[in-house]
């Protein structure tokens, strides 16, 4: 399925992600810059935030309460932000779209 990265210049980077894959793994498969993933996706780094676009955001399970904590750790968090390791792509996220924070770059 799609999945489509834009960075803070306005640069979109399209891949191909697989179900079952988190949108961080999905990511650093296809080198995204600015999504790292560097705990491997333990809720232990915050180097995968991203913000979801709102068509998809509200079709995404709620952060935990850890995901929360982390998140806000986080430089210029919104409302949408989400830890992207916490995010595992099915069918209904074909197409998600996913902006990179400008601090991650
Ligand atoms: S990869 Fe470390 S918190 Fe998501």
């Amino acid at each position: 399925m799609r999945v489509t990265f834009i960075d803070p210049a306005g640069q979109t980077h399209a891949v191909t992600g697989e179900p079952g894959e988190s949108i961080m793994r999905c990511a650093t498969h296809h080198l995204v810059p600015g999504i790292v993933g560097e705990c491997g996706g333990a809720m232990a780094c915050a180097t995968c935030h991203g913000y979801i676009a709102e068509d998809w955001a509200g079709k995404l399970a709620a952060p935990s309460a850890q995901e929360r904590e982390m998140l806000s750790g986080c430089i210029d968090v919104r409302p949408n932000s989400r830890l992207t390791c916490q995010i595992r792509l099915t069918e209904e996220l074909g197409g998600i779209v996913i902006e990179v924070p400008e601090s991650q770059t």
